[in-house]
């Protein structure tokens, strides 16, 4: 898709259709307003005929517009103009591209950033037109020899008058690099497990690394990791065929000395769930147990687009979780890279044993603080749903930071506690630690799992295991928490 910016007037723009807003009670946007002075009051006559409301999402598509250069317009319900958000924003440029997606236009113009929205600027509004637009137009067709029918949506411009260009521009590379990420995300999280393997993830990150002078890529072998003693992370892949990989991206945008930002994700290309087999009902959802790692990936490689001014860390611990002659047993004890020793009460606990020797391994970058995400918990999906990710950290202020860039990115998460009663529940009569709490908490005892390898850090934990990838019939992939990394990011590069 190409994005642009327009600052031409509506009556001299080139494009297949113009989207533009109206509130409830007959409140028109600027733009609408303008189309509607030049056509003799058409989209007032359309809603005096009650053709459209301005409730939220609605759309009315305007084929032809007599008297007028435009050869569409597309109104779009914005709801009531005093409670207007930026969630009613976004669901409403969602509405207005699932229209457009399904016509024949080619080119449309959006002039929804001019709309008020409390707090936020004109930057936001263009960077989110993008990413919701490029969601919406994502389609998967690497292994479908027929292939989906095509959008005939090729070229986006946002409007943006003079006076806030400058700001438009800004949004414009913003969306357009966070959207790349989302893309490359989706795309590596719905390819099945049997091409998205740990070296296929290992390949890509290094193609990445390949087109940014300032991004590197380390891929740290099962034998490498032998070596530095990841007793855990080793323990898993020994029952599978595909090897073990552990991705380092490394991006140097920051001062030489600035403390990096360590992104550790989870990247179990298929989780069977090993001895401890899960069932079968849906397992085929378990490709997606490398969403955080496909996150991570995505997030360095905007980071680098966008030159932001910071040093970012990627670490993707890759593996498959399968069942074998030489897979943990319930009752195996590892030692860990840290010392620490894990009892193995359930093999599908799997992604906490890859994460603890990546937890110790983020040390020797001397980090100002690390995020790690993992689809880690159904118990998550239990607690939340699929709207917002858990967060658990043992630092206010980093776990505040995300909650605020969560707001800000329409990303959703909601903290869960920490305290020190659940350890209780990780306490094994063999070993440091359990590697399960039991049924009760299951997201939380896995944090605190994870806390024993995070002690010496700012540390946070996002389990996304109920918003990284879509159920049912619109099964795939959604990018999360790309945004809200990207987010973070922004606001720590530029706060
Ligand atoms: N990858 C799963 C978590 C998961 C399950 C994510 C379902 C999304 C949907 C993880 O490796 C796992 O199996 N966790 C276990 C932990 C349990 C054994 C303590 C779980 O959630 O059942
Ligand atoms: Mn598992
Ligand atoms: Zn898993």
């Amino acid at each position: 898709m190409d994005y642009s910016i327009e600052s031409l007037s509506l009556d001299k723009l080139e494009t297949d259709c113009v989207i533009v807003g109206i509130y409830t009670n007959q409140q028109l946007t600027p733009s609408a307003s303008f189309i509607d002075n030049n056509t003799h009051q058409l989209i007032s006559n359309l809603i005096e005929r009650g053709d459209i409301k301005g409730k939220n999402s609605e759309t009315l598509m305007i084929n032809v517009v007599p008297d007028s250069s435009l050869a569409r317009v597309l109104i779009v319900g914005l709801g009531d103009a005093d409670k207007f958000s930026a969630k009613l924003y976004r669901k409403a440029l969602s509405a207005a591209i699932k229209t457009i997606k399904a016509t024949s236009c080619g080119s449309v113009t959006c002039t929804l950033a001019e709309v008020e929205l409390k707090g936020l600027d004109f930057q936001w509004k263009t960077r989110q037109i993008i990413e919701v637009f490029n969601d919406a137009v994502y389609q998967y067709s690497q292994t479908k020899s027929i292939k989906p029918a095509v959008i005939n949506l090729k070229k986006v411009q946002i409007s943006a008058s003079e006076a806030v260009k400058a700001d438009a521009e800004i949004g414009l590379a913003q969306g357009i690099a966070i959207a790349n990420a989302i893309d490359l995300t989706k795309l590596m999280a719905d390819l099945p497990g049997n091409i998205c393997t740990p070296t296929y993830l290992a390949d890509e990150a290094v193609k990445i690394a390949e087109a940014f002078p300032n991004l590197s890529a380390e891929i740290l072998e099962e034998a490498d990791m032998e070596k530095l003693g990841m007793g855990s992370l080793l323990s898993v892949s020994r029952g599978s065929r595909q090897p073990a990989k552990l991705i380092c991206l490394n991006y140097q945008g920051g001062a030489a000395q600035a403390k990096p930002i360590v992104l550790i994700g989870k990247g179990l290309t298929f989780d069977s769930g090993g001895i401890s087999l899960k069932a079968g009902a849906g397992m085929d959802e378990m490709k997606y147990d490398m969403c955080g790692g496909a996150t991570v990936i995505g997030v360095l490689q905007a980071a680098a687009q966008l030159a932001l001014p910071l040093n970012i860390i990627g670490l993707v611990p890759s593996s498959e979780n399968m069942p074998d002659g030489d897979a943990n047993k319930p009752g195996d004890i590892l030692t860990s890279m840290s010392g620490k020793t894990i009892e193995v009460l359930n093999t599908d606990a799997e992604g906490r044993l890859l994460l603890c020797d990546t937890l110790t391994y983020a040390e020797k970058y001397n980090p100002d603080v690390v995020i790690d995400l993992a689809t880690l918990t159904g118990a998550c999906l239990v607690a939340l749903g699929r709207v917002a990710s858990g967060l658990l950290g043992n630092d206010d202020e980093l776990c505040d930071a995300l909650i605020r860039a969560s707001e800000t990115a329409c990303d959703s998460v909601w903290r869960l506690p920490l305290w020190e009663e659940y350890q209780e529940q990780l306490k094994s009569n063999f070993a440091d630690l359990a590697n399960v709490g039991g049924r009760d908490a299951g997201t939380v005892t896995a944090a605190c799992f994870l806390s024993r390898f995070a002690e010496d850090f700012r540390w946070a934990h996002l389990d996304i295991a109920g918003t990284a990838w879509r159920t049912g019939s619109h099964k795939g992939a959604t990018g999360r928490p790309v945004p809200l990394l990207m987010q973070y990011l922004l606001d720590r590069a530029h706060g």
